[in-house]
């Protein structure tokens, strides 16, 4: 199933909120950063949109969860949304992908996500950085300078990553590299992990992603 399956305060909604928001420099970099040229496809595409909303239509878009309906994701599989005008991926990690984040405990910067450039929800510190372990939903912005990572799920040698790589993603921009749970390895230029948005399960297989209220 696609993306598209992320409804109501629609995936619309939420990228015309990309143009209109003043007060998050991190998502304006994302939107300009060169490499990330889907972004930025998605903020042009937004202009004509949003300008038709009245101010108080655009407000609330700003704030709209994304609900999404992850019932049919399959192991492995990385599923895009957008919330706020910002990507959102929910990754279903395989038993072998879990087992990494043991292999990279000791390789990544902030382990227990204690840092706060991002801060990580309290349900999301964990080794995992999940409510539940097998899927992990995190804002597809490097902490650096707001490009976009790529996934890079296949363990071993491969392209700009070490031949020990356990899987992750690798932003293109700068180098920096993320394991399974978004966790930044030392050394890197990004200064965090990636961003968990708050978020929680309605049901079993849908996804609630800008809040984290019960009602
Ligand atoms: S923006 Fe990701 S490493 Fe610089």
């Amino acid at each position: 199933m696609s993306s598209s399956t992320a409804s109501t305060h629609s995936a619309e909604s939420a990228r015309g909120f990309v143009a209109g928001d003043p007060n998050d420099p991190a998502r304006r970099t994302w939107i300009t950063v060169a490499s990330c040229a889907g972004a930025a496809g998605a903020a042009a595409v937004a202009v004509p949109f949003v300008s038709t909303f009245t101010p108080s239509e655009k407000a609330k878009a700003a704030g709209a969860p994304v609900e999404v309906d992850i019932d049919g994701m399959k192991p492995g599989e990385l599923r895009r949304v957008e919330w706020r005008g910002k990507p959102v991926w929910i990754v279903r990690r395989t038993p072998e992908m879990l087992e990494s984040l043991k292999k990279t405990e000791g390789q990544v910067a902030d382990p227990g996500s204690a840092r706060k450039d991002y801060p990580t929800p309290d349900y999301a510190k964990n080794q995992y950085r999940s409510i539940k372990p097998e899927y992990f939903v995190a804002v597809g912005i490097c902490s650096h300078l707001g490009c976009s990572p790529g996934e890079k799920f296949q363990p071993g040698p491969q392209a700009s990553l070490p031949d020990d790589w356990a899987g992750g993603f690798l932003c293109p921009c700068h180098g920096s590299t993320f394991d399974l749970a978004g966790r930044v390895y030392k050394n890197k230029p990004a200064p965090d992990n990636l961003e968990v948005p708050p978020h929680m399960y309605l049901t079993e297989t849908r996804l609630l992603i800008g809040d984290d209220r019960k009602a």
